[in-house]
């Protein structure tokens, strides 16, 4: 006999069955609740909602911990490398190291793009944030590849879609940086690993070999792996609700990448560096700002602190903060607006108001100091986000296709007007 929870409505006793998850998360089941006792469930923003049962991530907002199919983020970005968890994430299992050398070649022989995509680039004004580009793109995927349109091919036709998604996207990601700068577009180069190979695209030149620093090159991958996925976020939710409709993973990620640009989910790692500069170029009051960050009557928001999830650290900013002393140590680097954050930092973990609503710094305050420390231009940081969280997307459709889960359909309390009679314009 499974659990179950019992709701008394109206001289009713209606039985609700409880569904435990492997980390003994037990949840309500209320999906017959409405044909039953006629009430719905409403949670706006999700809040205490689970849209799914899923096996890709665990997450423990409240101890910190993260995990990708049960293996700890700490160690992951430790020991492995972003092909390596993306692998992981998709197929369920690490790699043996045949399968990794397999899926490294096959996604090092698919980075290039169609030529015709540069003249869809041309027709972008320079001053295009990528991240619209990339979208854009992204969906204009669908048009060279038709075929992908079907999400019910099979399984190996289904997988040439995934290889192809995971090798194109940095190539279309340097592509739109380059278009911005009104540079030539480098072309992929197979012989190097993912992360240099992007380094090569984003800051390479015709004129001149580049060099491709692999303090950097390293960096860069633990920041991908870091981002690599996160359950049910904003823009996997959009993944999963477009691609339940059976739209193509090029248009649900399109979708989803369109959801990461906001300043609330993954734009808020250019946000938080166009904070800190603002801070910066007002004197460097960090007072004055977590002040005003708690004055109701002003919208502003301190970036990069808070989670929907994470009420007590962040586990992914514990590594990151590390990755960005490191980084900055060894090539060098003094940044003031680093300063800027550690006193932000300690003025807000030191605040009432920051410690009773369990604000923290998330991965994003320390994300944009290690992006701009690489030489990663500001507007491009969600871009990076969404290369590393690409693997994460890929496997949040795939589980939810290869489940056959039903249209994502919420329904709403309707709170408008009744029922009336037309008003003809004479008598408005
Ligand atoms: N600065 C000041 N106050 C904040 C902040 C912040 N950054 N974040 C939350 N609060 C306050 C809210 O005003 C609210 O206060 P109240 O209880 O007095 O009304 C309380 O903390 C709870 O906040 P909510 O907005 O209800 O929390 P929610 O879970 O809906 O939002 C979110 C989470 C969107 C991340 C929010 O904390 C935020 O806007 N943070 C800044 C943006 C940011 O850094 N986003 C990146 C998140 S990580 C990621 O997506 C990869």
């Amino acid at each position: 006999m499974g659990k179950k929870a019992e709701l008394h409505y109206e001289g009713k006793v209606f039985e609700i069955p409880v569904v435990t998850g492997s980390e003994n998360e037990n949840a309500l089941d209320i999906s017959k609740l409405r044909g039953e006792s006629g009430l719905i469930t409403l949670d706006r923003g999700f809040k205490n909602t689970g849209s799914t049962q899923s096996a890709i991530t665990f997450l423990n907002g409240e101890e910190g911990i993260l995990r990708y199919r049960g293996y700890s983020i700490e160690e992951l970005a430790e020991k492995s490398s972003f092909l390596e968890v993306s692998f992981l994430l998709i197929y369920g299992e690490l790699p043996t190291q045949q399968e990794l050398d397999k899926f490294t070649k096959d996604i090092s022989e698919h980075s290039l793009v169609h030529e015709d995509v540069k003249s869809i680039l041309d027709g972008y004004p320079s001053k295009a944030h990528p991240m619209g580009v990339l979208s854009s793109l992204v969906s204009a995927l669908t048009a060279f590849y038709p075929k992908s349109l079907d999400p019910n091919r099979s399984k190996e036709q289904i997988n040439g879609t995934i290889i192809r998604f995971i090798a194109k996207l940095p190539t279309l990601a340097a592509w739109s940086f380059k278009n911005r700068m009104r540079q030539p577009i480098m072309y992929p180069k197979n012989k190097l690993n993912y992360t240099s190979n992007f380094l090569h695209m984003m800051f390479g030149l015709p004129t001149q070999d580049t060099e491709i620093n692999p303090v950097v090159a390293k960096a860069l991958d633990k920041l991908l792996i870091l981002h690599a996925d996160h359950e049910q976020n904003c823009s996997a939710s959009t993944v999963r609700i477009v691609g339940s409709s059976h739209a193509s993973l090029y248009a649900s990620v399109s979708a989803g990448i369109a959801a990461l640009w906001g300043p609330l989910h993954g734009g808020a790692n250019q946000a938080v560096i166009e904070m800190l500069e603002e801070i910066k170029a007002d004197g460097g009051d960090v007072d004055k700002y977590v002040a005003k960050a708690k004055d109701k009557s002003d919208p502003f928001r301190l970036m990069g602190f808070g989670h929907r999830v994470y009420k007590n650290f962040d586990p992914r900013a514990t590594i990151i903060k590390k990755a960005a002393d490191d980084v900055l140590r060894e090539l060098g680097i003094e940044d003031p607006v680093l300063d800027i954050a550690m006193k932000l930092e300690k003025v807000a973990l030191e605040d009432e108001y920051f410690k009773v609503r369990g604000l923290y710094p998330n991965v994003d305050f320390y994300s944009g100091i290690i992006y701009r420390a690489l030489g990663i231009p500001t507007d491009m940081f969600t871009v990076m986000f969404a290369i590393g969280r690409l693997p994460g997307w890929i496997s949040q459709w795939k589980e939810m296709r290869e489940n056959n889960e039903p249209i994502g359909r919420p329904r709403q309390v309707y709170t408008g007007a009744t029922e009336r009679a037309y008003v003809g314009m004479e008598n408005r």
